[in-house]
C-alpha cells in the first residue's frame, strides 16, 4: 500500500521525536535563554509509550513506510531506548531503523542499542574545535566525547555512520575542512547542513547561513571534490565523492535549494502529534485517537485521511518569497 498526498509524494519515511528533552543547548536549536531551568518541558504520561510508537509504526509500515529515524531532543536521554529499539526492529516490512543522536551519552548505549537491531546511526558534530563547538553545544561538552561515541558506535557494528554539522557563517565555518579532512578515508560520511530557520528562537538570518555552493567550493579548494548520484529518489543530502577516491561527503542545502518536491517524510511528536512538514504550524492528534480505544483500520483512516491532503512544501515557498540569490542559485544548479 503506497499513500499518496496533493502532490503525489508517497510517504516514505517516519521520523519519530521520543523525548522534547536534550542535554545540549545548541544555540540554533535549543538556545539556553529559552531553554533554560523554568522551561516546561512534557511529563512522562504526556509521551507517546513505547507500545504506542510500535503500534503506530507498525500501521504507517503497512501504508508504505519503510524508513524509521528515531530523534528527539536527544533520543538517548529517554529512559531505556533499546527497548523503543527492539519492538521497532521487529516490525514487519520496515526496511530500515536508524537514530539522530548528539552523541554524548553513546559510548554506554551503543552495544546496547545495536543488539535490540539498530542498523546505523547518524551523530550530530559541528566543529572539532572545542572552543567552537562548546559555545554551539552550549553544554561544555568536548568534541572528544563525541568522538568517542562515534568510535563506540563503529566497535558495535552500527554501518555507515553519519555526521551531521550545521554551518553557522561567523561561527563555525572556519573550522569545516578540518572536519571534512577528520572523516575523509574513514568510511564515516560527514554532512554540512545550511543553517534553517526552523522554530522561532534561534535568531535565524539569512546572512548567517552558508549556502551550498559556497560550502562546496570551500571544501574543494582544499580538499577536491566532485558530484555522486543520490542514493534514492528524496535523499536530503546532496552527494559529493571526494576524487582522490577516499569516500564520499553530503550538503543539505534546504535553505538554497529546497527539496519539498521530493518529500516523503511525516514526524511524530513526542506527545503524539503527527506533523507532515519540519515547518508546520500544528499537528495531527494520534494520542488522542490510540486512547480513545480506536482500532488499527480507525488509525489508518485517520493517516490517510492526513497524508491525502498534504500540501506543504514550506522550504520552496520560503525561499521563492524570501531572496533573489538563493533564486539565482538554483538556476545555477538546474531547478
Ligand atoms: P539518511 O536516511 O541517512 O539519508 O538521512 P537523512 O539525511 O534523511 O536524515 P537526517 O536526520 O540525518 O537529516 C539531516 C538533516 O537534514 C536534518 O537534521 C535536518 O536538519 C535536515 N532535514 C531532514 N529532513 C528534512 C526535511 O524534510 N526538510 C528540511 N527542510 N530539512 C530536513
Ligand atoms: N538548522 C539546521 N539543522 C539543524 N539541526 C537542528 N537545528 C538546526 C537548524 N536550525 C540539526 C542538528 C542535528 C539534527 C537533529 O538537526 O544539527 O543534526
Ligand atoms: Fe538540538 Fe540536537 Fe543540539 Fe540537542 S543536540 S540542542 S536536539 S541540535
Ligand atoms: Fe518536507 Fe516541509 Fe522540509 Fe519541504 S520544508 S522538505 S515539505 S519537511
Amino acid at each position: 500500500m503506497t499513500l499518496y498526498d496533493a502532490r503525489q509524494r508517497p510517504l516514505r519515511d517516519l521520523r519519530v521525536s521520543v523525548t522534547d528533552r536534550c542535554n545540549f543547548r545548541c544555540t540554533y536549536c535549543m538556545p539556553r535563554a529559552v531553554f533554560g531551568p523554568d522551561y516546561a518541558f512534557l511529563e512522562r504520561d504526556e509521551l507517546l509509550h513505547y507500545e504506542e510508537i510500535a503500534r503506530l509504526a507498525r500501521i504507517f509500515v503497512a501504508e508504505g513506510v519503510e524508513k524509521i529515524r528515531l530523534t528527539g531532543g536527544e533520543p538517548l536521554v529517554r529512559r531505556d531506548l533499546h527497548r523503543l529499539v527492539a519492538m521497532l526492529s521487529a516490525t514487519p516490512g520496515l526496511k530500515d531503523l536508524t537514530l539522530t543522536t548528539n552523541g554524548s551519552l553513546l559510548r554506554r548505549q551503543a552495544k546496547g542499542l545495536a543488539a535490540a537491531g539498530l542498523k546505523r546511526i547518524t551523530v550530530s558534530l559541528d566543529s572539532l574545535d572545542d572552543a567552537v563547538f562548546k559555545r554551539m553545544n552550549d553544554a561544555r561538552v568536548p568534541a572528544a566525547q563525541v568522538l568517542d561515541g562515534i568510535a563506540a558506535a563503529q566497535e558495535a557494528g552500527l554501518a555507515p555512520i553519519k555526521v551531521n554539522a550545521v554551518v553557522e557563517r561567523g561561527v563555525n565555518d572556519g573550522t569545516m575542512v578540518d572536519l571534512a579532512r577528520h572523516f575523509k578515508g574513514t568510511g564515516v560520511i560527514l554532512r554540512f547542513i545550511e543553517f534553517m530557520d526552523v522554530g522561532t528562537t534561534n535568531g535565524w538570518e539569512l546572512d548567517r547561513v552558508v549556502p551550498l555552493r559556497e560550502m562546496v567550493e570551500s571544501i574543494d579548494r582544499e580538499l577536491p571534490i566532485e558530484p555522486a548520484e543520490a542514493n534514492y529518489r528524496g535523499e536530503v543530502a546532496k552527494r559529493w565523492r571526494y576524487r582522490d577516491g577516499s569516500g564520499e561527503i553530503g550538503f543539505i542545502s534546504s535553505i538554497s535549494q529546497p527539496f519539498c518536491g521530493d518529500c516523503t517524510r511525516a514526524r511524530l511528536s513526542p506527545e503524539g502529534e503527527l506533523f507532515t512538514c519540519l515547518f508546520g504550524a500544528r499537528g495531527h492528534d494520534f494520542r488522542a485517537l490510540l486512547r480513545s480505544g480506536a482500532s488499527d483500520e480507525e488509525v489508518t483512516a485517520f493517516l490517510r485521511s492526513v497524508w491525502r491532503v498534504r500540501d506543504d512544501r514550506y522550504s520552496e515557498l520560503r525561499s521563492a518569497a524570501t531572496s533573489g540569490l538563493e533564486r539565482v542559485e538554483m538556476s545555477h544548479i538546474g531547478g
